[in-house]
């Protein structure tokens, strides 16, 4: 019989539909990141993995697992938690969720980090909770508005190119984009012009990260691109957290070299700060917005991830092409 190891518990509907194949399947039941020796148990004998953004999934897992291993299925669309090459030696295929329902809920995040920035809205809650509310005033808060302001989108594939969409079609913005690749179709639907990423953080008053994380991406943002930013832009990620260089980026917002940040994700999660001891902290600034790695996080989208996990894992346990392969 096939087993199961799901690495923590996640919505529903894969459980459902892997146990209606008739596999065993094994939840870790702690509400944590599974430690890595209950990782390395957890997995014995398995057929499939369905693993998190949180679990290293290398060489080690997979031969704990053993030669029956077929499939890791990684709840998330990026996949930089698993070694790739370690997984083909094993013949181990691997897969991600990249449904329409993630990208939906991913770019609504973004979007609500580029208006929460422009218009404030962390440092105006914490304003009025504090009740230093006393009056309206002409120049309490101000902020910037979005018509007209260039929204430029660094990796313009499926999760940039709806947010982009939301800036265009919602608050006419003017897009531009870096790629290696073109996207014909943002370019014909909202008018985007492809540049380079140097002219593209020279020229936009909001900059958001889009690419996975690589080794050729690893902190594709740092001093000198932050540098080419204008001084009232901001930058927002919600991709991966070592994409940007968070002590690059710490000392640019402590100069003012930009305007404020927007992130979901952390260069040394699940810590948001790596390194207090030079007194710069990303929570300490009232520009700056943090979310939790939540871009994901609606029902809708996270139901999606599951399903489409398990879809996966039937369809390479029967002998099938999975729908999401990696590579
Ligand atoms: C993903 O799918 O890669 C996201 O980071 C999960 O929220």
């Amino acid at each position: 019989m096939n087993y199961v190891f799901i690495t923590r518990k996640i919505l529903d509907p894969a459980e459902k539909m892997l146990r209606a194949k008739g596999y065993q399947v094994k939840v870790y039941p702690g509400d944590q990141i599974i430690p890595r020796d209950e990782l390395l148990k957890g997995v014995k004998g398995a057929s499939a993995i369905l693993s998190l953004l949180t679990d290293r999934i290398d060489e080690g897992v997979l031969q704990a697992a053993g030669p029956q291993l077929k499939i890791v299925a990684n709840y998330a669309v990026g996949f930089d938690n698993i070694d790739l090459e370690a997984a083909k030696r094993h013949g181990v295929v691997v897969t991600n969720t990249p449904h329409e329902k993630v990208t939906e809920a991913v770019a609504e995040l973004t979007f609500a980090l580029v208006i929460g920035l422009a218009r404030r809205i962390a440092e105006s809650d914490k304003f009025a909770k504090a009740e230093k509310y006393h009056g309206w005033s002409p120049t309490l808060l101000i902020g910037a508005g979005l018509p007209g302001k260039t929204i430029g989108i660094i990796g313009a594939g499926r999760i940039g190119a709806s947010a982009a969409a939301m800036g265009v079609k919602g608050f006419g913005m003017k897009l531009v984009y870096s790629d290696m690749k073109s996207n014909p179709e943002i370019e014909k639907e909202l008018g985007a012009k492809k540049v380079s990423m140097q002219k593209l953080l020279q020229i936009s008053d909001f900059v958001s990260l889009h690419v996975p994380l690589l080794p050729s991406t690893r902190h594709l943002i740092s001093t000198k691109e932050l540098a080419l930013m204008k001084k009232t832009a901001f930058l927002i990620n919600t991709a991966r957290g070592p994409v940007v260089d968070e002590k690059a980026l710490l000392k640019a917002l402590a100069a003012k070299k930009i305007a404020g940040a927007g992130l979901d994700v952390f260069e040394c999660e699940p810590a948001i700060d790596c390194d207090v001891r030079d007194q710069l902290e990303l929570k300490k600034f009232p520009n700056v917005i943090l979310t939790p790695h939540t871009a994901s996080a609606t029902i809708e989208s996270r139901q999606a991830m599951s399903e489409t996990a398990a879809k996966n894992i039937i369809a390479v346990l029967s002998g099938k092409k999975p729908l999401n392969p990696t590579k």
